[in-house]
């Protein structure tokens, strides 16, 4: 072989060891040119990376203005060193722009006759861009895997030049953006989606399962439950429907399977099991059994429908999805009308009051009244349980015990309850006899605790719609469900222990009409119930997932549980109360969000703002 062919080979070895290396390293690190807007300034202020209040300030080119806005992501590298055998930059501090101001060069005074028409105009001034440090984002040439997001701890060089954020994997490392999970939206810079409209960045909610096998990965968002919050007609339910579909799929999660099903079979029953997610809705205005249908929009098109494919976006109606269950239960009460299709009905059997006696407290019981009240109802189920006894009724109904209350509760000389005449009657009056009680229990053939498993099923997303239901009936109805639900996920020696043993997530639209800072009994009840669940969530693999036009009715206790939390468009008032937080430098913005814009705080990932998909992924009519 002669040295030319040898150089020659050696020469072609180098070019592919080359073109290996281009092509491994990902934008905008290597080669890529990118979009520069300015450079850092140093002149009239310091730059500042401090524990707290960072100062960083970007000189933009004047031929650039118009490409930045308050809230775009930049990135600034930091120069190549002379250690580094690279001869591009590795790490760039990424930033976002909170502050945008024209500033004075010296020398130039508006203060003349004319104004404006003469100069200066403004490219006499110069405009500079305040930029609030997030990360840092390293790429490691030697390392396949990709960028490393890590915490500012120095200041960017005085001149470095200043680029736009136009790379989607480098800004989800950036912000710590979930690679994958439940869609909520797409990234964007007031109301824009970015980089750009035609590939935005998608924005997942966290959300590791034992069939993606990641679950090592963390909790999912949904266990650490998720708060939607938007003035009425920001678009609340749309949003929540197309989140809704997201969760609605064939995923499974482990949990543990409850000690009462353990006793029970006795047989070697393992300690944890995989099981498809049950998603609960509580349908106050009978909009979310809609969900089963596709959407009737006409957005949505055969190539939106592509689109949504393209992103592994999930959409239709759910009854169609051979992945998922979807079923609707009604509740059946006296003297209305069930209108839904498809429906089921079940009824409220006055059994839930045996382990939920708060649940017969009308308005605030005296303190004797209350213990009257409890020991009558207490002797009324011991009777039921005995066979022997007269009420030895193993199927307890309201109008029985009305009966066994009257009886008890009839006469001060001889009621084993009180000598209390004025007690008796204020026990009585409350229990005795109630119309509205008559309505609520122990309707239609099968009850809620008869349907407890085809309700609760996993791998089912379930409606429950009590839009035929007013005033203090619908409050009295969803709190008795949302006792059963409750106690049975987190109490221990539950009787229903397949509600214990399934992963769970409650929706519940309107939430400030049932858990707010309750001044009634019963209500209090139920918002004490949810305290208790909400802390306990990720243990029970129970999320909530609370919809309210008025976040700060919620109790302070379960909003303060409420990890992830989205903002649609809201009144300023809202956003000034002690009560909700919303981050600060949304506070402004949120006022104004156009339907669909919102801004989104997840565990461990900085607050952002996203816009919706502008179809409902399933029906909406409204
Ligand atoms: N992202 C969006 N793009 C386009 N239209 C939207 C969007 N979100 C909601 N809408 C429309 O706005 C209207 C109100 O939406 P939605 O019912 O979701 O509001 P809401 O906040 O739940 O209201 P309410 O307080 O009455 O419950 C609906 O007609 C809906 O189709
Ligand atoms: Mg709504």
């Amino acid at each position: 072989m002669t040295d030319d062919i040898l150089d020659e080979v050696r020469q072609d070895r180098e070019d592919e060891q080359n073109e290996a290396d281009t092509g491994t390293v990902p934008a905008p690190f290597g080669d890529y040119e990118g979009h520069r807007v300015g450079h850092i300034t140093a002149q009239d202020e310091p730059i500042v990376v401090d524990r707290e209040d960072s100062y960083i300030r970007a000189f933009i080119d004047s031929s650039f203005r118009d490409d930045v806005r308050l809230g775009n992501y930049l990135r600034i590298p930091y120069p190549v060193s002379e250690e580094q055998d690279v001869d591009f930059p590795t790490s760039m501090l990424v930033g976002v722009i909170n502050r945008l101001e024209y500033a004075t060069v010296a020398n130039i005074t508006d203060k003349q006759d004319g104004g404006y028409r003469h100069e200066p105009g403004e490219q006499s001034f110069s405009y500079v861009a305040q930029i609030e440090p997030i990360s840092t984002v390293t790429f490691n040439p030697e390392d396949d895997a990709s960028f490393e997001q890590v915490t500012v701890d120095k200041p960017p060089k005085p001149g470095c030049d200043v680029y736009l954020v136009e790379d989607e994997e480098f800004l989800r490392t950036a912000l710590r953006i979930p690679q994958e999970g439940a869609f909520l939206g797409h990234m964007a810079v007031s109301g824009d989606r970015i980089p750009s409209e035609e590939s935005p960045l998608p924005y997942y909610l966290f959300n590791p399962n034992a069939t993606d096998d990641n679950e090592n990965l963390g909790e999912p968002a949904i266990f650490r439950h998720l708060q939607v919050a938007g003035s009425t007609g920001s678009g609340k339910t749309h949003a929540s429907k197309n989140i809704l579909r997201q969760l609605a799929t064939d995923k499974r999660y482990t949990i543990e399977v409850p000690p009462e099903e353990r006793e029970e079979d006795n047989v070697d029953v393992q300690d944890e099991r995989v099981r498809g997610l049950n998603t609960t809705i509580i349908d106050p205005e009978g909009e979310y059994v809609e969900m089963g249908n596709d959407p009737t929009d006409g957005g949505y098109t055969t190539d939106f429908r592509n689109d949504l494919d393209a992103q592994n976006i999930r959409h239709g109606g759910i009854q169609q999805d051979p992945d998922v269950g979807f079923e609707v239960f009604v509740p059946q009460i006296e003297d209305t009308n069930i209108t839904h299709n498809n429906a089921r009905s079940f009824g409220i059997p006055f059994e839930i009051v045996r382990t939920n006696r708060q649940l017969l407290y009308s308005s605030e019981p005296p303190e004797r009244t209350r213990s009257a009240i409890n020991q009558t109802i207490s002797r009324y189920f011991r009777e039921c349980n005995d066979p022997q006894s007269g009420y030895g009724n193993p199927q307890p109904t309201y109008q029985e015990f009305s009966q066994y209350a009257e009886m008890l509760l009839d006469d001060a000389d001889n009621s084993p309850i009180t000598q209390n005449e004025s007690v008796l009657i204020a026990a009585r009056e409350r229990i005795v006899d109630q119309y509205e009680y008559r309505r609520i229990f122990d309707h239609g053939t099968d009850s809620l605790t008869d349907l407890t498993q085809q309700m609760f099923a996993p791998g089912q997303v379930t409606v429950i719609p009590t839009d035929h239901l007013r005033g203090s009936t619908d409050r009295i109805v969803v709190s008795c469900l949302l006792a059963h639900i409750v106690q049975n996920k987190i109490g221990s020696n539950v009787n229903y222990p397949h509600i214990k043993g399934t992963p769970m997530l409650l929706a519940l639209d309107e939430a400030h009409e049932y858990i707010s800072e309750a001044s009634d009994p019963r209500e209090r009840y139920l918002v004490s119930n949810f305290q208790q669940a909400a802390k306990r969530g990720r243990k029970d693999k129970f999320g909530l997932y609370v919809i309210t036009q008025t976040p700060q009715d919620i109790n302070g206790e379960i909003r303060k549980q409420m990890n992830t939390r989205i903002y649609l468009g809201l009144e300023r008032d809202v956003v000034e109360s002690h009560d909700v937080y919303v981050p600060k430098e949304f506070k402004e913005s949120v006022t104004q969000f156009n339907k669909g814009q919102m801004v989104v705080k997840q565990p461990d990932v900085r607050p952002v703002e996203l816009v919706g998909l502008p179809v409902c992924l399933t029906r909406h009519d409204s």
